[in-house]
């Protein structure tokens, strides 16, 4: 049996993850009006891999016969007002989502549950790798600045 709390933390998580993997959707979409389309590619990688992060906590619940409640997720920004703006808002996102991932896993520390604490791991490790690409793509555009040539490279 899970407990409550962390049944309803996952639930919240499982519906960040589908909001995120909108987010993302709506900021591929902005790169694509701008002709963007490697950037417009790499939002939608994201895109779909916040929905595998979403199953992940799913099927994990599933697994634990927990309680899976779906909810709705928020219609997402299209328009940016530069390429810049865009990951930094996305490095926001990511360090938001970071922060839930740290919330959640202490409360299965204060409950003992060890098996949701093991789960998470990964989720930890995943969180490092989606933040430092961010900060290396927002590093590349500062050096790229205002050159539209650089930034098409
Ligand atoms: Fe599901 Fe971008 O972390």
């Amino acid at each position: 049996m899970m407990d409550a709390k962390i049944e309803r933390a996952l639930n919240k998580q499982i519906n960040m993850e589908y909001s995120a993997s909108y987010i993302y959707l709506g900021m591929a979409l902005y790169m694509d009006t701008e002709h963007l389309p490697g950037f417009a590619s790499w939002m939608v990688s994201q895109s779909d891999e916040e929905r595998t992060h979403a199953r992940r906590l799913l099927r994990y619940m599933l697994d634990r016969n927990g309680d899976v409640g779906l909810e709705s997720i928020p219609k997402p920004k299209v328009e940016y007002d530069s390429v810049k703006a865009v990951f930094e808002a996305s490095l926001e996102q990511e360090k938001n989502n970071t922060q839930s991932i740290n919330d959640l896993y202490s409360l299965a520390s204060e409950l003992n549950d060890y098996a949701t604490q093991a789960h998470l791991q990964w989720f930890l490790d995943e969180q490092v790798e989606e933040e430092k690409s961010i900060i290396d793509i927002l590093g590349r555009l500062e050096l790229a600045g205002n050159d539209q040539t650089a930034l098409l490279i």
